[in-house]
């Protein structure tokens, strides 16, 4: 299938890589210098579009490929205040929009171990939980989309905790989720649980940004011909 890249940095290129090697063409790049300039036509050639860009432009780039008739799939993090408004959009105009977090399978089966431990610890009120995500130094948006992600997940299922904060916290309603940015690291997640007496904790550690580029090329794949919203579940069918 053809495929159009919204974003032509570290992922972007990550995503051609893989996507040439599981035999799709690239139909089209677009990168901060034609943003405004690329051929419409040459998206609306495209089976789908992939979006990496940053949180100020995803919304732009999403609009135009509703408007192309072109399923997209967004891995752009930090627009998720504006999601009900995309999503309005995309159900009005029939389209076709694909968005995770985190593309990475590995990250998504955390999810689910995530959200069962929160439920397993729930009752026992002597554990206090605490996050922490660290990334690479470039990273525009904090707290990370994955974090987020996560922390929703201990929201669910823990009502004593009310809302995420973005920093260290000790009112007992706040759940702490703190951003480290380090060097070139790819991302990792951890949840931690601690007790006077001990300490339970769950890591994911991306070792390169391959997985989360195989996800997106796969979720092109899945929305080519499809109408509608899917994320990480229905593509894993978990
Ligand atoms: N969901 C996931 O699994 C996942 C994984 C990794 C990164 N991300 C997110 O993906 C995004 C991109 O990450 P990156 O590491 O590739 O960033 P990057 O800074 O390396 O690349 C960003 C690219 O966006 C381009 N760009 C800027 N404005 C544009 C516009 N108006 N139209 C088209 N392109 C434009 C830039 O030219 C650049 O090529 C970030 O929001 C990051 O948090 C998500």
């Amino acid at each position: 299938m053809k495929i159009a890249l919204f974003g032509y940095g570290k992922m972007g290129k990550e995503i051609e890589k893989i996507a040439l090697e599981r035999k799709n063409e690239i139909g089209l790049i677009v990168d901060m210098h034609n943003a405004d300039s690329f051929s419409i036509d040459e998206l609306k050639k495209c089976d789908a579009a992939i979006e990496f860009t940053t949180p100020d432009t995803a919304i732009a780039n999403i609009y135009k490929c509703f408007n192309a008739g072109v399923p997209v799939v967004v891995g752009t993090t930090g627009w998720l205040k504006n999601w009900d408004e995309v999503a309005k959009v995309c159900k009005e105009k029939n389209q076709t929009l694909f968005w995770a977090s985190n593309f990475s399978v590995g990250v998504n089966l955390f999810f689910q171990l995530n959200e069962q431990l929160a439920r397993l610890m729930n009752p026992h009120k002597e554990y206090n939980v605490t996050m922490e995500e660290i990334h690479h130094v470039h990273k525009k948006d904090a707290p990370s989309g994955t974090g987020i992600t996560l922390a929703e997940g201990v929201l669910k299922n823990m009502p004593g905790k009310t809302k995420w904060v973005n920093n260290i916290t000790s009112k007992p309603e706040e759940l702490e989720l703190v951003s480290k940015r380090i060097d070139e690291v790819p991302g990792t997640h951890s949840v931690r649980y601690s007790s006077e007496v001990d300490y339970i904790e769950i890591t994911h550690l991306a070792h390169s940004r391959k997985g989360f580029a195989l996800g997106a090329v796969l979720a092109a794949e899945f929305v080519k011909g499809k109408k509608g919203i899917y994320g990480m579940k229905d593509l894993l069918n978990i």
